[in-house]
């Protein structure tokens, strides 16, 4: 749970008016967000989670889980394979399982294994930063192993970093940074929210796209 009881609630009210006296603010956004929120999610993913993105790639969604529900339209179609971290989040399965794919679960066990012996899938749906709901993080050995998983298949991995921001234990850069520093084809979305850092009710997520997928996801969308 955020702790709702802390919440800076006269700050907010004064940064609610400040932002409600901009009459350009009552414009209709962009189709993306807007833009200079997007920008300043790209600066923060930059210095906290060692992601490299332009702001072109961010899109504001109604919380993480509009980001899941808009991917998983993108990329998968009925009989697809997908693999989903178990335990992991309810509304994951259920936004996935809505597109007609297949869903097999894999352990946290199983996603430090070989590549060669996960199963093959055209998506991964994990939270390697804080897993939910028991909370481990997945170390860096693991997440190489991931991504050269995701090299070899030609597949997907949907990083939600839905609590990163409570991780204990040593800071490791996001699998999307990762994946940066070791591939030119970036096979990693990310999404990330602010439903835990500031309050769930805000609805407030987005997602990081590859540059590839910007143009078909508005496509779809
Ligand atoms: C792991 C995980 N991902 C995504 C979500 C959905 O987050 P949001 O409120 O941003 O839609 C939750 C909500 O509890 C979650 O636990």
């Amino acid at each position: 749970m955020a702790a709702l009881d802390q919440f800076p609630m006269q700050a907010w009210k004064r940064c609610v008016n400040v932002a409600q006296a901009s009459r350009s603010l009552l414009q209709s956004a962009p189709l993306a967000g807007d833009e200079l929120l997007r920008e300043a999610i790209a600066k923060h993913l930059l210095m906290r989670r060692g992601i490299q993105a332009d702001p072109s790639q961010v899109v504001i969604t109604s919380g993480s889980q509009e980001a899941l529900y808009l991917v998983s339209r993108l990329l998968l179609k009925v009989d697809d394979e997908v693999l989903v971290e178990a335990p992991g989040y309810q509304g994951t399965y259920d936004v996935v399982a809505q597109t007609g794919a297949r869903i097999q679960s894999i352990s946290w066990q199983a996603l430090q294994q070989q590549p060669e012996n996960t199963p093959k899938a055209k998506l991964l749906c994990v939270t390697p930063s804080r897993n939910f709901p028991l909370g481990h993080t997945l170390g860096l050995s693991s997440r190489l192993t991931l991504l050269a998983w995701a090299e070899q298949n030609q597949s997907w991995i949907l990083e939600d970093d839905f609590d990163c921001e409570f991780a204990t234990g040593p800071v490791v850069s996001a699998l999307l940074g990762l994946s940066q520093n070791q591939y030119a084809y970036q096979r990693v979305i990310y999404t990330g929210t602010f439903s835990r850092t500031v309050f769930p009710a805000l609805r407030l997520g987005y997602v990081v796209l590859p540059t590839e997928l910007i143009e078909p996801f508005f496509d779809t969308a």
